[in-house]
């Protein structure tokens, strides 16, 4: 099968630093792949290069099968890559409606906005996610982390994301609220949707990722199925950059 997105041969570089060298890896559609790797190991620089948040000096992305140029955020977005980062930038002081639309309100024919249907599209797409917030209409600032992730994660895949990215996901989070994100995350998965996790802790995303990347000074170490692994071969491979000893698909 054609993946939903193939990344070849990427390369960006600082100055002298190889933040990003020759790395080529694969997301399928529904598939969740962890990102993991030590702080500086370059998953946030691979996963920007696909976000459109700066260019890769050389490589190839494709999207199911078609080479695409990503040479900015909106690039990303139109071909249906999203990001949630993770300070996830809610507007603390407005309703989930506003930050769901933010900067993508809907309007009228005579220009001004449409609550009625912002709220009504806001509704749909919380219900496709199973979400049920206490009230559409409280801030932000009154919601908890997860459903602030909740919010986030609405807003990202309301414009028809086929990739959906998410930066140490639940990493501020409590247990319970952790395994809100995982159904969250699960549904997102059943729907069709690719996910790349990225964390530095290999415990926060062992039992969310059905694969796993990990990354070592720029370069890909390998990827590996998560139901053939260890926690402590995964461990190895962030740590000393080995593969495990025994044969994986
Ligand atoms: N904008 C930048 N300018 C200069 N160097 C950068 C920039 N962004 C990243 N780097 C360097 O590239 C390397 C990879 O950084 P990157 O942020 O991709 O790592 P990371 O795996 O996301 O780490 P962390 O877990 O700390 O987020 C590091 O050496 C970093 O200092
Ligand atoms: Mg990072």
């Amino acid at each position: 099968m054609t993946p939903l997105v193939e990344l070849r041969n990427i390369v960006k570089t600082f100055g002298g630093v190889h933040a990003v060298d020759d790395v080529s890896l694969s997301l399928a559609e529904g598939e969740v792949l962890g990102l993991l790797g030590h702080n500086g190991a370059g998953k946030s620089t691979l996963i920007k290069v696909l976000a459109g948040v700066f260019p890769a000096d050389s490589g190839t992305i494709l999207i199911q099968g078609q080479p695409v140029s990503i040479r900015s955020t909106r690039d990303a977005k139109t071909l249906g890559i999203e990001t949630i980062y993770q300070t996830l930038a809610l507007s603390e002081n407005l309703d989930s409606v506003a930050n769901l639309f933010l900067g993508r309100e809907m309007t009228g024919p005579l220009g001004f906005m449409n609550e009625e249907a912002m709220e009504e599209q806001a509704r749909k797409t919380l219900g496709r996610l199973k979400l049920h917030l206490p009230s559409l209409s409280s801030l932000v600032q009154s919601l908890s982390g997860g459903q602030r992730q909740a919010v986030a994660i609405a807003r990202a895949i309301h414009f028809n994301a086929r990739v959906l990215i998410m930066d140490e996901p639940t990493a501020a989070l409590g247990p319970e609220e952790t395994l809100k994100v995982a159904a969250l995350v699960a549904e997102l998965s059943r729907q069709g949707i690719g996910i790349i996790l990225i964390s530095h802790d290999i415990h926060d995303i062992f039992d969310l990722a059905s694969r796993l990347a990990v990354m070592k000074n720029g370069r890909l170490v390998g990827a590996v199925s998560t139901a053939d692994v260890t926690q402590d071969e995964v461990l190895a491979m962030i740590i000393a950059g080995k593969m495990p000893e025994r044969p994986n698909s």
